[in-house]
């Protein structure tokens, strides 16, 4: 060892230079999490509704009855990572009020597949606020009942047998429900932590 001196004849390393081969050690290990974060970093999964309409609508005073039923499409952008979605929930929202809820069924969604969900949302006499209920019978007159659905999943990402801790996924999809079964201008907010 060229750094040994000779008034410490059995210690290999001297300070200085076992502080450097940490140093080291902790850069390459540095250098290998960053690469392999950047090759495996997951993407957002990618939400829109494909369609969407309802049946059975009837609003007395401020009573609401009535079934929904969506397309949603996920899809899943990741070329190396796939997600588990172990609890899936729905809401329908009129205004942020809150008409319907759905639970999903639990799905593996695998890399780059794209898959449909499909939940109905039943409202028995879901009582609205006032404004809510004037604007809702307005809006269903014009045909046009506007509508926000909200997905919040408990998921996981799997790459090769790593799997990372539970995460959750909030998105909220902000549509326009034209006449009974026509989507306009369909846009998602996608909300991750
Ligand atoms: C909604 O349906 C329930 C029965 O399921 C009925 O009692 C209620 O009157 C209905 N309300 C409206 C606004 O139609
Ligand atoms: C719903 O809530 C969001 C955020 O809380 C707000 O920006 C939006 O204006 C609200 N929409 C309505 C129709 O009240
Ligand atoms: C996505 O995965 C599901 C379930 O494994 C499968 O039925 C479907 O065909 C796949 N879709 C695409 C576009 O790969
Ligand atoms: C779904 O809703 C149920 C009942 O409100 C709740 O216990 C559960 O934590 C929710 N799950 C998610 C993923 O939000």
């Amino acid at each position: 060892m060229p750094q040994t001196t000779p008034q410490q004849p059995r210690k290999p390393f001297n300070r200085g230079h076992c502080f450097l081969v940490l140093i080291s050690i902790i850069v390459v290990l540095g250098l290998v999490a960053l690469f392999t974060w950047l090759a495996l970093r997951p993407k957002k999964p990618v939400y829109s509704i494909e369609s969407g309409s309802l049946s059975d609508f009837n609003l007395n005073d401020i009573h609401l009855n009535s079934t929904f039923y969506f397309t949603i499409r996920t899809h899943n952008p990741n070329h190396r990572v796939s997600i588990y979605y172990d609890a899936i929930n729905s809401s329908v929202t009129h205004h942020n009020q809150s008409i319907a809820f759905s639970t999903i069924p639990r799905f593996f969604h695998r890399r780059r597949n794209v898959t449909d969900l499909t939940p109905k949302f039943v409202a028995r006499d879901v009582a609205l606020s006032h404004a809510n209920a004037a604007d809702l019978k307005q809006e269903s007159r014009t045909g046009q009942v506007e509508l926000e659905v909200h997905v919040t999943a408990r998921i996981r990402f799997k790459a090769g047998v790593f799997k990372s801790r539970h995460r959750t996924l909030k998105v909220v999809c902000v549509p326009r429900l034209v006449a009974v079964d026509n989507i306009v201008a369909p846009k998602s907010k996608i909300i991750f932590k």
